[in-house]
């Protein structure tokens, strides 16, 4: 299925026409808390921009793992400035990805809003077990906060992206209850776009 790959060469563009800046700055905001010289997993970055904004932090030092599913996708993030870092690209599903190293840093942007609910326990549950005791987790999606535009935003968001890239969820993960069920410690949060966008950073 060509999933994301149809969409790869308007979505930021278009991502950019709705929510303005709001998608990066959530994203970015939490990158500081990469140290030097870590190893970071990035699950469903898209077209590969959070790979400059990576750099520009740690212009190397970093080995950092890309799994992106779409192709297109992931030719477009290949074409990215990483600079002197060292970057594995792997173009599957990360459910298909075996014979992983642990991380340091783990980060999933607006990926989990993705899957279905079994899709979602498999891949959490993988991911926690790639993260060093210690290690961080980043993550940034959606969330309702109970204002109906976001109800709105997000059901139409749905209905497009399983037309578009067939999607196969409807709602949002509690990803938070996945967290304290594990014993993460939350370490950072923040909310932009009218609390509709929440970037977590959790401690192993
Ligand atoms: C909603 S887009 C977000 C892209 C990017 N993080 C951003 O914010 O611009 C989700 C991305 O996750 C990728 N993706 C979805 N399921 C995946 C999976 N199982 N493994 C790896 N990547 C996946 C999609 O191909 C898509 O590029």
């Amino acid at each position: 299925m060509a999933g994301y790959s149809n969409v790869a060469w308007f979505y930021d563009s278009l991502s950019r026409a709705i929510f303005g800046n709001a998608l990066v700055e959530a994203q970015v905001h939490l990158l500081p808390l990469i140290q030097s010289n870590s190893n970071i997993l990035i699950v469903g970055g898209g077209t590969g921009w959070i790979l400059e904004e990576i750099a520009k932090i740690h212009p190397s030092g970093l080995s950092i793992t890309y799994v992106e599913v779409a192709d297109k996708m992931m030719g477009l993030s290949r074409k990215r400035n990483v600079a002197n870092n060292k970057v594995t690209y792997i173009t599957q599903p990360i459910q298909d990805v075996t014979d992983l190293p642990t991380f340091d840093v783990i980060l999933t942007p607006f990926l989990f809003d993705n899957f279905s609910p079994a899709t979602f326990d498999k891949v959490f549950n993988q991911l926690h077990s790639l993260l060093k005791p210690g290690g961080t987790w980043i993550n940034t999606d959606f969330q309702l906060t109970g204002k109906w535009w976001q109800y709105v935003l997000l059901k139409t968001m749905f209905g497009f992206f399983r037309l578009m890239a067939g999607i196969a969820s409807n709602k949002l993960p509690d990803i938070e209850t996945e967290f304290v069920i594990r014993g993460y410690t939350l370490v950072d949060a923040k909310s932009f776009f009218g609390e509709f966008i929440s970037t977590t950073a959790y401690k192993k």
